[in-house]
């Protein structure tokens, strides 16, 4: 069972300038059903209903509207009663319910530097030893199955079993977008690569990890790259080289729905009320 999920939102959101000047990425609004709802309420929701009660959100200069997003707030209830806004109050308050019997955490990462360094944040305020990540700008079009995906973790011969989340994608150009994963017969991943020139595999990573305390070892040794950033998918090389397996769950035909740029978030907004 895993309750603990880390939800990094503290980058820049480059590609989704101008919007993300002042408005957190994670905060860009999705369709579901008739409702509109902002792309972390959708993650925050599905997480809940797997089973998560400890969010711990990497947060930045900036992102405070989220903070206030995830805040009850009961003021605002009596005015939507006084108006007859039925509909909206139930919506409300059944995500102020599960805000109230979770724990949230927010935790500022005052330089983005990069996935890595965001997770490596959460490090001492992560008691159990295996947990979830989930980026704050990738949402699945289907209920979460963190237990199926626990499953193929649970190797009584193996510890410290780690699994990525991966989806086909027979589209070279698309592949670019996204880091890949190289995966054996057995599904076990033995290399990634971050959005690769030339892909050496059709198995996009969807940015949904389960980890264990080991990545924080590997996470803590890491120098910064080039461009100044802890990359995250070197440290899940790491792990392998070191001797760990870290397996692929397939999503399969479930969708991913990307707020991260301009093109992903045009075809989100056409697909997100399918969620
Ligand atoms: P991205 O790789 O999409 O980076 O982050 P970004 O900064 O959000 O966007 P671009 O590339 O500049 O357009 C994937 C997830 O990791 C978080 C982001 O908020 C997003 O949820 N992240 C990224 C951090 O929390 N901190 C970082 O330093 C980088």
């Amino acid at each position: 069972m895993i309750t603990t999920a880390v939800i990094p939102v503290a980058g820049l959101g480059t590609r989704m300038l101008p919007y993300t000047k002042e408005q957190p990425k994670a905060m860009l609004p999705l369709f579901v059903g008739n409702l509109v709802k902002p792309t972390l309420q959708i993650i925050f929701e599905q997480l809940y209903k797997a089973g998560i009660r400890k969010f711990i959100f990497i947060v930045s200069r900036g992102k405070r509207a989220i903070e206030d997003h995830f805040t009850p707030d009961y003021t605002f209830l009596d005015s939507l009663r006084k108006r007859g806004k039925n509909q909206s109050i139930g919506e409300l308050s059944g995500f102020y319910k599960k805000i109230e019997s979770s724990t949230l955490l927010w935790l500022n990462q005052s330089l983005p530097l990069g996935l890595g360094h965001a997770l490596l944040i959460s490090r001492t305020s992560i008691q159990d030893h295996r947990f979830l990540v989930h980026a704050g700008d990738t949402v699945l079009t289907a209920p979460f199955e963190i237990n199926k995906m626990l499953e193929i973790c649970n190797n009584p011969n193996l510890k410290d079993v780690s699994c990525i989340c991966v989806r086909r994608v027979s589209d070279k150009h698309l592949l670019k977008r996204y880091g890949i994963a190289e995966i054996n017969s057995h599904f076990l991943i033995s290399r990634v690569v971050e959005k690769p020139t030339h892909p050496t595999s059709d198995f996009a990573i969807v940015p949904i990890y389960v980890l264990t305390q080991r990545i924080f070892e590997i996470l803590k040794r890491l120098p910064q790259d080039d461009s100044s950033e802890i990359q995250f998918t070197q440290a899940i090389n790491h792990l392998i080289e070191s001797g760990l397996t870290v397996q692929a769950y397939d999503i399969g035909e479930i969708r991913r729905i990307d707020v991260g740029s301009p093109d992903t978030y045009h075809d989100a907004l056409s697909y997100s009320f399918k969620i």
